[in-house]
């Protein structure tokens, strides 16, 4: 009897993971949950240093949609299609350092679970660095990489000059579950396996 009381909890169990269809990795498994949040996520609020009256040098935290791979591809980089006539982006030309940030409250995960979004326990990073144009061969994955996740920007208007870019990490800040933030290298985060990452 006890024995099929557990068969039936692990029976659903299994289909409760299987229907959110997110497993992430173990918390102290660091890099690994950052690379897992960084893919699971399609979109990012980036803050930057504003150059625009009345908040000049003032940090000005807009949305923008990103993707560091196709579905199942993580590559770890946020790659994102700007244009010179948004207002974050102008910010970037004048001072490029900015910082990104991308939450488990995006998926349902947290939600299902019933994790708030400020709860340690709703896994979120935040990414240090500066955005850089790609060209050539980077921009050819950062295309792949956008364009599978967000198909409406193929028709996004010619006239206004989009480019590539990748958010250039420096530091990866990571809440997941307690005891305050982890640091996360650009090198320990980009050696982290992902085997078990899926979307
Ligand atoms: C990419 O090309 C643009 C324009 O051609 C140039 O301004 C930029 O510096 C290049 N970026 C890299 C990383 O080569
Ligand atoms: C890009 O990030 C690396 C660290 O991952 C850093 O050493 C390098 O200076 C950054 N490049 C720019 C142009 O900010």
């Amino acid at each position: 009897m006890q024995v099929l009381v557990w068969g039936v909890c692990l029976l659903l169990l299994g289909l409760t993971s299987a229907s959110s269809r997110i497993r992430v990795p173990p918390h102290d498994q660091v890099a690994r949950v950052a690379r897992f949040v960084a893919h699971q996520c399609d979109w990012a609020s980036m803050a930057t240093i504003s150059s625009h009256k009345p908040v000049v040098g003032q940090p000005f935290s807009n949305v923008f949609s990103m993707s560091d791979g196709p579905p199942g591809s993580g590559s770890g980089v946020p790659y994102m299609y700007l244009t010179r006539m948004e207002i974050s982006v102008q910010d970037l030309e004048v001072n490029q350092q900015a910082s990104l940030s991308m939450s488990l409250a995006q998926t349902d995960y947290c939600r299902q679970q019933g994790f708030d979004p400020q709860s340690p326990l709703c896994a979120h990073i935040i990414l240090s660095g500066s955005v850089l144009e790609v060209n050539g061969t980077e921009a050819q994955f950062a295309k792949k990489a956008l364009f599978s996740r967000h198909p409406e920007m193929v028709d996004w208007p010619s006239d206004h000059n989009w480019f590539f870019a990748k958010f250039n990490i420096t530091q990866v800040w990571v809440l997941d579950y307690f005891g305050g933030v982890k640091t996360v290298s650009p090198d320990e985060y980009f050696q982290a396996s992902v085997n078990d990452v899926h979307k």
